[in-house]
């Protein structure tokens, strides 16, 4: 493919002006928006709206902010997660809500916790946290895969089976139908991350079975650094499951300011503490650009900009020493390419000092291209293949420092 026909599928692309929607400055071409996603213009009108009511209303505008975690949460439902109104909540972080999650599942249902070896880091640890509880009892498991979820489960009793939608490295969808059919088989239930799917690949929660979700709000959202993450209860546990962290929040009649706990039924129990209206304003106009947008749409594009990466990358990449990490098969990736290189680190370095292409890099070896479709054109694509390429095929990138950061 040529960059003139890049250029012709931009012409031809139904979501090209939503990337007018987004603050874009200079000539940097983001590929990081799976890690942080750009600033939507709207979200600079909706936080000053936000900021004039606390400072005009103060604490009596409190009434009309008490429910925006459910209200919120309705809206990701619908729009994102492929599930009902009263099931998804926009609270804490993705760490804490899976904290929650997976121990009120632990503690409805004794047993082993179930996780893959290359589940992202904070759902390991919190998992294996759950340990100093007396209810974590696990190996991981190879893979997210149907298989080994099943040879889990045949070994002993297994409370959750708890995984993410997307491999953080590779971008690699997980097969959720087959997942959740063996766990369920087995008595066990399924607490998905879909941190790195929602908004960018589509997500059936409910269609699919999946019973416990967590997700973070900033990647494919672009509702900001520490923006509030989600949960989502199946509507039939909701009843059954109580949060292991027993704030106010959930609290029937919370200002009775009772002595006993006495969580609300629904998913409001799983609320803590006081919920971060800021923030929430800013999920709000993340998932209504996708609720505009529409995920089948973005799916669509998002598909098509990882295949040009991928074909760009045979073409041109292939002969200097990288490989794909990311599935080819389009059905099982999401919306990054990881390409792995033994020299990776530096040459993620190398793209952002010197060839203006910001991605990010996970060790040991993959550099990820993040492509979201909301606001990535097909010529950004083809520009940082080229520009990688040209870098690598230079040796410019063995002139940076190959120093471990803070942040990679
Ligand atoms: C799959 C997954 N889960 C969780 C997190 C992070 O959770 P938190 O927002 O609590 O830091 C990330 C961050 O990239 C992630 O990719």
């Amino acid at each position: 493919m040529t960059r003139a026909e890049a250029e012709a599928l931009d012409r031809d692309d139904p979501l090209a002006p939503f990337r007018e929607r987004f603050v874009i400055e200079g000539p940097v071409i983001y590929a990081d928006g799976n890690s942080l996603g750009r600033l939507p213009q709207a979200t600079i009108e909706r936080l000053g709206s936000v900021v004039d009511t606390w400072g005009s209303r103060l604490v009596t505008a409190w009434p009309d902010w008490i429910d925006r975690p459910l209200e919120v949460g309705d809206l990701l439902a619908d729009a994102v997660l492929g599930a009902n109104a009263g099931e998804v909540l926009v609270c804490d972080s993705t760490t804490v809500n899976l904290f929650k999650l997976a121990a009120a599942a632990l503690v409805h249902r004794p047993g082993a916790l179930v996780t893959d070896a290359d589940n992202f880091p904070t759902d390991r640890y919190v998992l294996e946290g759950l340990g100093e509880l007396a209810v974590f009892d696990a190996d991981p498991i190879d893979g997210p895969t149907a298989d080994d979820v099943a040879r889990a489960c045949a070994r002993r009793d297994v409370s959750v089976v708890c995984l993410s939608h997307v491999a953080y490295r590779s971008g690699a969808l997980a097969d959720v139908r087959a997942i959740v059919d063996v766990a369920h088989a087995a008595g066990a239930l399924v607490l998905l991350d879909v941190s790195h799917s929602a908004g960018v690949a589509p997500v059936e929660l409910e269609a699919e079975g999946v019973d416990l979700a967590v997700g973070c709000t900033y990647k494919y959202l672009n509702a900001g650094p520490g923006s509030p993450a989600f949960l989502y209860v199946r509507e039939e546990l909701q009843e059954e499951l109580r949060s292991p962290i027993w704030g106010w929040f959930g609290q029937r009649e919370q200002f009775a300011m009772g002595p006993a706990y006495d969580p609300v039924p629904g998913i409001g129990r799983f609320l803590a503490g006081t919920p971060p209206i800021l923030g929430l304003a800013a999920v709000e106009v993340g998932a209504e650009l996708v609720r505009e947008a529409g995920i089948e749409r973005l799916r669509r594009k998002s598909v098509a900009l990882t295949e040009l990466a991928i074909s760009l990358h045979d073409e041109r990449l292939a002969q200097l020493g990288f490989e794909l990490g990311t599935p080819r098969d389009a059905e099982r990736r999401s919306g990054h390419v990881s390409i792995r290189h033994a020299d990776g680190w530096r040459i993620c370095r190398a793209l952002i000092e010197r060839a203006d292409v910001v991605p990010d890099f996970r060790t040991p070896d993959s550099i990820r291209l993040g492509l979201p479709p909301l606001y990535t054109r097909f010529v950004d694509a083809w520009d940082i293949v080229d520009r990688l390429a040209l870098l690598v095929e230079s040796g410019e990138h063995e002139l940076v420092d190959a120093a471990p950061a803070r942040v990679t």
